[in-house]
């Protein structure tokens, strides 16, 4: 297989300046992530020590095998939200390795408002279990919550993807086999009664564990009844009387360790459905990223400089290399694991969107897992393309993202924009993981082209209003108009707005993106792989 050869020069002005601004940004990446993860008030980590609680963090590494990595998903869900009051949305979820098996873990962090469900720790619960479910992992819930955060009650209650979903979650998934165990760690009021209620095994942790659908004063408004926690559902009551949980843990340490001694019992190995390769490192320094991608996101560049960096001995074996050369496609390993490489390269053009979504079949065909690699401001337009059905061809793309049954990783390592984030396997799109970059951006189309287009619809109405329309006076109504419009575009397209919102599964430092996607596709490879049915049409 041929060996990307770079083009860059370590030594250049231009890459010492990319590098430079690319390094900040991960700075900015590292310090954001862990204000999000580590920064608390001081009375409330005093107050989970006091009753003998670990630290959120802390329980995932108790519960991990000793050097397991742990690929956390959305780490900034509720960014720059509500004050700052819910950092990572008062949840962690991520994928580690317990005794042997690779499981989603989907812990309450009861420092952030006593753990309770902001809209976006629903949206982070849900794609954690979305996530397990597709690639068939146990789900290893460590719940220490308040249930609905009551002020926003309308934004995580009654809709579809709503508290009630996770439950609904828990419930198909054991249908399917996917393990469902819950340790009670603390708190677990009302509806998330039903998380330890649910799952396949449950185990209560004495003192700080509890379940009940109504706490002691909501049974003392209802009914007068009064009633101490514990025995109204402490662990002694559920594992004696109830049933509703099956293991009784003195302390959180104890019930840490029932986890792994529960999935060493699983029963479950994975059988690798695709052919694995001795991983090897690639033939460049990933680091060398931060000086290749450009500063100013406009900028374009060759993809294959990105790949080389990400893929096993830089190595890419290109498919129809010599056309439709705005996308690049070809196939590789990541860390020994075969992947279909589909990277934009500049615009998409009918026959760069005919070579993808052959490509896309051929790994179909062949069970090959696909990453995307987005850096897309749309298909190209004019009449001389529409005239010549590029809508059909990107049509044909997204059919054949669509339907491919391998499973999808995308990165988000440029601009993201309209009918390109479609038929690059974009959110809507189902990929089993969407991760982007620090620099990236995505939005319907870029501030620039929206602020031109609602100029043109939007002058006649705004210039009838000048009194005296010079051409000064219309430049400033112009500018006026627009400004807005451009500011809107920037905070939107921000991976930190995105983020934030649960739109991807996380921002990865460009020179980590390697061990992250080699940890995606392993995971991905827990739900077995089913080939296409059909032959490949030549587009
Ligand atoms: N909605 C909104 N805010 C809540 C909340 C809820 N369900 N539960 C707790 N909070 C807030 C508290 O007001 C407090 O806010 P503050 O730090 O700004 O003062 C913070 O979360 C921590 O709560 P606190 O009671 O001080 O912590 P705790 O660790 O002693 O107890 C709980 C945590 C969750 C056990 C306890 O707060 C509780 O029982 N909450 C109500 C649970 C409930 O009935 N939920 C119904 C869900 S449908």
């Amino acid at each position: 297989m041929a060996q990307i050869i770079s083009r860059i020069d370590p030594n250049s002005s231009e890459f010492k300046e990319n590098q430079a601004h690319n390094l900040a940004l991960a700075d900015q990446l590292r310090s954001r992530q862990q204000l999000a993860a580590l920064e608390r008030p001081q009375r409330v980590i005093d107050r989970q020590i006091e009753r003998e609680k670990l630290l959120v963090r802390d329980r995932i590494d108790a519960i991990l095998d000793h050097n397991s990595p742990f690929l956390e998903l959305s780490p900034l869900a509720a960014w720059d939200l509500y004050d700052g009051e819910a950092p990572s949305a008062g949840i962690v979820t991520g994928i580690g390795r317990l005794a042997g098996i690779e499981c989603m873990v989907i812990a309450n962090d009861p420092t952030v408002k006593g753990g309770t469900y902001f809209p976006e720790t629903v949206k982070k619960h849900v794609r954690a279990q979305t996530i397990a479910e597709e690639n068939h992992l146990p789900c290893i819930y460590l719940v220490d919550s308040g249930g609905a955060f009551l002020h926003l009650q309308a934004d995580v209650f009654p809709d579809r993807e709503h508290f009630g979903r996770i439950f609904y979650n828990m419930a198909r998934m054991s249908a399917k086999g996917i393990t469902q165990i819950a340790a009670v760690l603390g708190s677990c009021t009302a509806g998330g009664a039903y998380i330890p209620a649910m799952a396949d095994e449950t185990i209560i942790v004495k003192g700080n564990g509890t379940i009940f659908l109504g706490g002691p004063p909501l049974v003392k408004a209802a009914t007068g009844e009064e009633v101490t926690a514990e025995d109204l559902g402490g662990a002694d009551v559920h594992t004696r009387l109830s049933g509703v949980a099956d293991h009784f843990a003195n302390d959180e340490h104890e019930a840490l360790a029932h986890i792994r001694e529960i999935v060493s019992h699983l029963n479950r190995g994975k059988a690798m459905p695709v052919v694995m390769q001795s991983p090897e490192e690639p033939a460049y320094d990933p680091a060398e990223l931060y000086g290749i991608i450009p500063a100013d996101v406009r900028v374009s560049y060759n993809v294959r400089e990105v790949i080389a960096r990400l893929v096993d001995g830089s190595r890419l074996s290109e498919f129809k290399a010599r056309y439709g050369t705005t996308i690049i496609c070809g196939f590789a390993h990541i860390m020994g694991i075969p992947v279909g490489i589909v990277a934009n390269n500049g615009l998409l053009f009918s026959e760069s969107a005919q070579k993808a979504s052959h490509f896309i079949q051929l790994c179909g065909q062949r069970g090959t897992p696909l990453l995307f690699l987005q850096n897309i401001t749309g298909f190209m337009v004019g009449r001389e393309y529409e005239n010549r059905g590029i809508a059909k061809d990107g049509a044909k793309m997204v059919m054949a993202v669509s339907n491919v049954n391998v499973p999808r990783i995308t990165l988000l390592h440029g601009v993201s924009h309209g009918a390109g984030n479609y038929g690059m396997s974009g959110r809507a799109y189902d990929p089993r993981f969407l991760f982007s970059w620090p620099n990236s951006r995505i939005s319907v189309m870029s501030g620039e082209s929206a602020a031109a287009t609602l100029w043109t619809v939007g002058q006649e109405r705004v210039l009838s209003k000048l009194q005296d329309p010079t051409p000064e006076a219309i430049a400033e109504a112009e500018a006026v108009f627009k400004r807005p419009v451009l500011q809107q575009y920037q905070r939107e397209s921000d991976p930190y707005f995105a983020t934030a919102r649960v739109w991807d599964d996380g921002i990865l430092d460009p020179a980590q993106t390697r061990v992250a996607l080699s940890l995606a596709f392993s995971a991905a490879l827990n739900s077995g792989i089913d080939h296409s049915k059909y032959g490949t049409f030549r587009m």
